[in-house]
């Protein structure tokens, strides 16, 4: 008996009881290789003794102070160390408890940048379909995943959906990789003339799309046209590299291989790696600008803003990511992870896509490959599917509603930044085995 809301009532979960490098062993002692970093968290793996000592140096010395009253050397360390190495014109960091948090501030403070400006009229949002942002009501609102927004409809506020760049099933078979970009591009531009270009506040998206779609990278060219558009209407563009940033696609934010830089951007789950709660919005500077012009405060604010060891972890974690040059390795594992997907799962009759960038990969399930046609929601292959890696000893991060919030299913990988070649061999052979066993299953 359990007096915990848990996400799945029904469901009994093993107790994870240690955690050391890439596993996770349960209290009956069973070993689960992390290949997804929980929900592409994990960017460290388990237990390392570098965040851990700081952590603890941390709690020693202060483990609290609210920030209305004082800053700290961990919270200013950590906003020094992300503006040092942050997108062009980013120049200062609101430090928040997680991703859901980072996306509320966000719009918030694109929002009053506006006012501050004296353009109040500006009040909508535009974000794509298919995508997550968190599942606070503000977040939940910009999301683009309807399975996810249904119930909570009438609480959310207005926002505009366009269409996701999903190349696999988006792309027309008549068109290049960069007339489609192009043509996704027009349609934001088409829904900022069609709302008003002087009452948009910004366009959300994130640079590679994670929980909802599978680890769906943009098609070369389509942010720097996203870009042009939003310039050309004085419209902001917020980046939500909450589960794509801080490393996990080989750079250390996604956007620098689309070479732009956003005017907001969220990060959260690789900052701290898991060993604390802690996101953060990265502010440009033309924002701090016209809020040091004007009203000098930025109207929001939580308890738990800039805790001083969730800041110590953080910072911790990025130290580590670049004394050990850990990014090379996302590249070089990133690279053979894809290699080897595409050669076990290249002519699956059922997988209809393999895509992603660095440690950061997703495969998309189909029924029939031809005709792209997805498994039946029903049958729930996706739960099949991450029930049969546990059993395997595997950890990755399946979904369902991969299409349009309801149809289709993907497995996400994203294991942490220090996997190694026969980790790789590892995760896709137990892969394999839970894939074919969960299809088998559905066919009875
Ligand atoms: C892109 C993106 N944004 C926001 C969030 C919300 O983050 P959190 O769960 O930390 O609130 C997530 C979580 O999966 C995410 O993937």
């Amino acid at each position: 008996m359990t007096h915990i809301l848990h996400r799945q009532i029904r469901q009994d979960y093993p107790r994870a009881a240690t955690a050391r490098g890439l596993y996770i062993h349960d209290k009956d002692g069973k070993a689960y290789l992390d290949a997804s970093g929980g929900a592409a968290v994990s960017c460290l793996g388990h237990g390392h003794p570098d965040v851990v000592a700081a952590m603890h140096a941390q709690i020693d010395t202060l483990a609290y102070a609210h920030t209305s009253f004082f800053t700290t050397d961990a919270a200013e360390e950590l906003a020094d160390d992300l503006i040092a190495h942050a997108p062009a014109g980013m120049s200062h960091v609101y430090l928040v408890s997680g991703g859901s948090e980072a996306i509320e501030a966000s719009l918030k403070l694109a929002r009053q940048y506006f006012v501050e400006k004296g353009q109040p009229q500006r009040r909508h949002f535009i974000a794509r379909r298919q995508s997550y942002h968190g599942n606070t009501l503000g977040a939940l609102a910009v999301g683009g995943n309807e399975w996810r927004r249904k119930q909570f409809q009438p609480l959310l506020i207005e926002t505009h959906h366009v269409s996701p760049c999903y190349e696999y099933r988006g792309r027309r078979d008549d068109e290049t990789a960069e007339q489609y970009g192009q043509r996704l591009a027009d349609e934001l531009d088409a829904q900022i003339r069609t709302l008003g270009p002087d009452t948009v506040i910004a366009f959300v998206a994130e640079t590679v799309v994670g929980a909802t779609s599978g680890a769906v990278p943009p098609v070369p060219g389509y942010f720097r046209k996203v870009r042009e558009v939003c310039d050309r209407h004085g419209v902001l563009l917020i980046l939500d590299e909450v589960m794509s940033g801080m490393g996990r696609t080989g750079t250390l934010h996604a956007c620098q291989q689309e070479g732009i830089a956003p005017d907001l951007m969220t990060i959260a789950k690789g900052l701290g790696g898991g060993y604390a709660a802690i996101g953060a919005v990265l502010v440009g500077g033309k924002i701090m600008d016209a809020i040091s012009a004007g009203s000098g405060l930025f109207q929001h604010g939580h308890t738990y803003i800039g805790h001083p060891v969730s800041c110590a972890a953080a910072l911790a974690v990025q130290r580590v990511i670049r004394r050990d040059k850990l990014l090379d390795n996302v590249v070089r594992q990133g690279d053979l992870l894809q290699r080897r997907l595409r050669e076990r799962f290249g002519n699956h009759h059922h997988v209809g896509d393999i895509r992603g960038r660095g440690l950061f990969q997703g495969i998309e399930l189909v029924e029939d490959r031809g005709e792209k046609k997805p498994f039946d929601p029903a049958v729930k292959l996706n739960a099949r599917i991450k029930a049969e890696a546990m059993a395997r000893g595997l950890l990755v991060y399946p979904m369902g509603g991969t299409i349009d919030g309801a149809r289709g299913d993907h497995v996400l990988l994203a294991p942490p930044f220090i996997v190694q070649p026969q980790d790789i061999e590892t995760i896709v052979e137990r892969l394999g085995g839970a894939i074919d066993a969960a299809i088998a299953g559905v066919r009875g």
